[in-house]
């Protein structure tokens, strides 16, 4: 195997057990904001008496060591050594059977920027230990596949304390916690602060009370009903579809205001940031109720994948998101409507984890090497690893599939598992081989699928030959791609608009491979790779009048709105190469808009163009250089075409798409706000603001607010609307990241950095809050033109401030650094500002080991 990455690396292949066996760890905190004490007992043992190994304890920095003992002894200090990452104790000073190791640190809550590990965020003491951040509370093994169970005592005057598991005593200034659930350090969670619940109760399957309790600080508690709502749900929901019941006393969420990433599974006790917890109609929009719903959800769901089932190490870390990330999927499509959940799922797939696989951050679903973890929670290893649960579903069937996952679950129950015992249960509860199939856990990069179409009249009353071959580009370190096997569903539509071959899935295994049809009477249309059945980029010879029949005609909802977005880029790429197109998508999309019939979600998302960024990545596809100012002129100028030709059908929708009554954030009712926005979006281009200005001086709820105020911005006349959002929501942290991320993001592209660099020098941008720091910063990085202004504005303020961030919160500079991926696509000007910007980076003196991954494998 080769090792491309340098010495710091971990590779997969040098995976071995923990020496030691842990099978209860007993924690007590005294929490002080820059002096809190942790006293650690673990009970441990030698995995194998014989052997005599030193034993290692994770420990950053950070860690203070007191005091530590091993069976109540002191420990001789010639036997332990200490460097930056851990704490070794020699085999000579360990007993040759069981023993206890006491330890006893000070660490400073109130120092940590980083929030990993224990912060103070709000005042309230919280904790983010996935993947790595253990090892900054105290020592101890921080690898997944060591499981304990926990007691834990906490002492503060803050006046509630909650940890893991159930409560055994709570008393003022103290509280015990236990869970009886074995589980690995990364599941740990401790919160206390002044706090409020609001409090319900689920009853599982079997009987078993659970009282449920979402936590909030002091006045945000009318903003938690939905949160808890969707709880219930979730629980609900995997009783019923997974067979899977919730296992301690208590459930609690916290939501706090400081936080890396979107939410996080601990054990009975998930931590949110605020964000995907809080929301009433007036603060939150449509899309933030759906992924508040998903997130609630998804943690929920880690309850079994993930917890009871957990990861041997992290290079299986999909294991657990891309199962977890494929149960909200399903949850969400229950809950809302399956075609549109599908659709916008291919689209956050397509826009992030296509963009990935083709560029130089490209790694496989289950990586085989990283030097930081953390940059690794990618759309690869969550979004591309639910694609390919599934395409396993779709390959061996619906009862194939609940056969293998109840094999999963009873098979692996309280393990830390692997792809390979994954995939494992698959192929023991269907009989299938597999082994073909485990390259796309293996290999990274999106394969592109060509099809040809053959059609032969005669004896067997018409033949459509449908020929594909499959490809993947090279992507770092792996340069030679087998095939895969790749799910194809095929449907076949007559030329009168009739279905005349029901959906079948097709099974491709080699590089190139043929699959006939027989008996058609008439040449049929194909709609190829409906339901977007495998993640790939699908190459055909298709003319623009047949996509406009699939678009009329095409049952299968993804396929159909497929045709529609092909027609729009068709047309933007012509245009932004400046040549003439674009008639076919105004003709067709103006009979969408006529539909009554359709879905008015579904008619929204088709009357949304593909983004400036969706439109760069075709022309790249295609082997051109994507121009951003060419490709922002195409869309504006496109957009302003179909408003003009389709006038009077897009104000009567916006007229009729009103919902009446209390807001409500229903899919049905969020369907037609989401219609009317489509249609507001398109008018805006003509009206020049007058309509959003009347809705966001009317509108009640925020989803209508927020669309009208980024309609008014593009029109160069949001500042009126924007001082009254700030009016009125000046001390509403969730609100004012929309402010801050609108403005940037909606601004003509020419303008973008400069206003992100005003926006920067407000006393309002805090921009340690990850939530801040990431909506101003991301809001310009959405300005595909603006972000990659010729001038280099962009690149330049982007950069300043990831080496500002890096100094304080590694994780959050690394992962907005992904901004940069894209940079090899663009011309030569591009390019050496993307480069320079990078270089910068990369040059400073203590960068962290996460921004230097990324910038490294970006410049490579
Ligand atoms: N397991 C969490 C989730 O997907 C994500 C935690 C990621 N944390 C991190 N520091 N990388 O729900
Ligand atoms: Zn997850």
């Amino acid at each position: 195997m080769n090792r491309p990455e340098g010495q710091n690396a971990r590779y997969l292949a040098d995976y071995q057990p923990y020496p030691f066996i842990l099978s209860h760890t007993a924690l007590d905190f005294t929490l002080v904001p820059d002096a809190t004490i942790v006293r650690a007992t673990l009970s441990l043992a030698p995995r194998d008496a014989a052997t005599g190994v030193d034993l290692v304890l994770d420990g950053g920095k950070d860690v203070q060591l007191l005091r530590l003992t091993i069976n109540g002894a002191e420990a001789d200090p010639a036997h332990v050594t200490r460097d930056d990452e851990a704490l070794t104790i020699a085999a000579a000073a360990l007993p040759s059977g069981p023993f206890t190791l006491e330890t006893e640190v000070q660490i400073d809550p109130s120092a940590n920027t980083a929030f990993e590990g224990l912060y103070i965020s709000g005042g309230m003491f919280c904790t983010q230990c996935e993947a790595e951040g253990f090892r900054h509370i105290t020592f101890c093994p921080d690898r997944p596949d060591v499981m304990a169970t926990f007691d834990v005592t906490i002492h503060s005057d803050k006046p509630v304390l909650l940890s893991n598991g159930n409560p055994v005593s709570q008393t003022e200034g103290h509280a015990e916690w236990h869970d009886p659930w074995p589980k690995p350090a990364y599941l740990f969670a401790l919160v206390a602060g002044d706090l409020v619940a609001i409090s319900d109760s689920f009853t599982t399957l079997s009987g078993r009370n659970v009282a449920l309790n979402v936590w909030v600080r002091p006045g945000d508690e009318d903003r938690a009903g939905f949160a808890m709502e969707s709880l219930i749900k979730s629980m609900k929901w995997d009783e019923d579809v997974y067979g899977r019941e919730y296992d301690l006393d208590v459930f609690n969420i916290v939501a706090v205001d400081d936080f890396n990433m979107g939410a996080m599974e601990n054990k009975g006790l998930n931590i949110f940031n605020s964000k995907l917890v809080l929301a009433s109609p007036e603060t939150a929009t449509d899309l933030d109720y759906e992924r508040i719903e998903g997130v609630i959800a998804h943690e929920y769901f880690h309850n079994w994948t993930g917890n009871r089932i957990t990861c041997r190490d992290w290079f299986q870390l999909c294991l657990k998101e891309g199962l977890t990330v494929f149960r909200d999927q399903q949850f969400t499509s229950d809950m809302r409507s399956a075609a549109v959940k599908r659709i916008e799922d291919v689209r956050t797939l397509r826009a992030r984890q296509f963009r990935e696989d083709q560029g130089p951050l490209a790694h496989p679903p289950r990586p085989d090497h990283y030097e930081e973890i953390n940059n690794f929670y990618t759309a690869t290893v969550y979004e591309k690893g639910a694609e390919v649960i599934g395409m396993l579903k779709r390959l061996v069937g619906d009862d194939g599939y609940r056969a293998a996952l109840d094999l999963y679950f009873d098979r692996h129950d309280g393990d830390a598992a692997t792809i390979e015992d994954w995939l494992k249960v698959f192929e023991d509860a269907t009989g299938r081989d597999l082994a073909q199939f485990k390259r796309w856990y293996t290999d990274a990069g999106t394969p592109r699928l060509t099809m040809r179409e053959d059609w032969a009249e005669g004896t067997a009353g018409g033949t459509l030959t449908l020929t594909f071959t499959q490809e993947t580009p090279p992507t770092p370190g792996q340069s030679d791609k087998q095939p895969r096997v790749i799910p194809i569903a095929v449907g076949l539509i007559g030329p009168n608009g009739d279905e005349v071959a029901p959906t079948r899935v097709l099974e491709m295994t080699e590089t190139e491979q043929s699959f006939a049809f027989d008996n058609l009477g008439a040449r049929p249309v194909v709609s190829a790779l409906r339901g977007f059945s495998a993640p790939v980029v699908l190459d055909r010879q298709i003319d623009d009048p047949t996509r406009a029949f699939l678009l009329a005609h095409d049952t299968d909802p993804f396929a159909r709105w497929e045709a529609g977005r092909d027609l729009a880029l068709s047309a933007l790429v012509a245009l932004s190469q400046g040549q003439p197109g674009g008639d076919d998508y105004i003709d067709a999309i103006g009979r969408l808009i006529a539909d009554q019939d359709a879905d008015p979600a579904f008619r929204a998302l088709c009357l949304a163009l593909p983004g400036e960024e969706e439109v760069a990545t075709r022309l790249y596809d295609l082997g051109a250089t994507p121009d951003p100012d060419a490709i922002h002129a195409a869309r504006e100028g496109l957009a302003r075409r179909v408003a003009e030709a389709h006038q009077d059908l897009l104000s009567e929708i916006y007229d009729r798409m009103v919902v009446s009554g209390s807001y409500s954030p229903d899919a049905e009712a969020a369907a037609k706000r989401s219609l009317r926005i489509a249609a507001l979006q398109l008018l805006n281009r003509i009206d020049n603001g007058e309509r959003a200005e009347i809705l966001f001086g009317i509108a009640g709820n925020m989803t209508e607010r927020m669309a009208a105020l980024a309609c008014l911005i593009a029109r160069g006349r949001g500042q009126t609307a924007l001082q009254v959002l700030e009016e009125e929501f000046g001390d509403n942290r969730l609100v004012m990241d929309k402010w801050f991320t609108v403005q940037p993001m909606a601004a003509p592209p020419a303008d973008a950095a400069a206003i992100a660099a005003k926006l920067a020098k407000l006393p309002g941008f805090d921009w340690k809050n990850p939530n801040r720091f990431r909506a101003l910063i991301g809001g310009l990085t959405a300005n595909h033109a603006g972000f990659h202004a010729a001038d280099g504005a962009g690149y330049d303020f982007v950069a300043d401030w990831l080496m500002k961030m890096d100094k304080v919160n590694p994780q959050i500079a690394a992962r907005m650094s992904t901004a940069f991926e894209t940079w090899p696509r663009y011309d030569e000007t591009r390019r050496a500002k993307a480069l320079a910007a990078l270089e910068q980076i990369a040059a400073i003196e203590g960068l962290s080991r996460n921004t230097r991954e990324m910038v490294s494998r970006m410049i490579a």
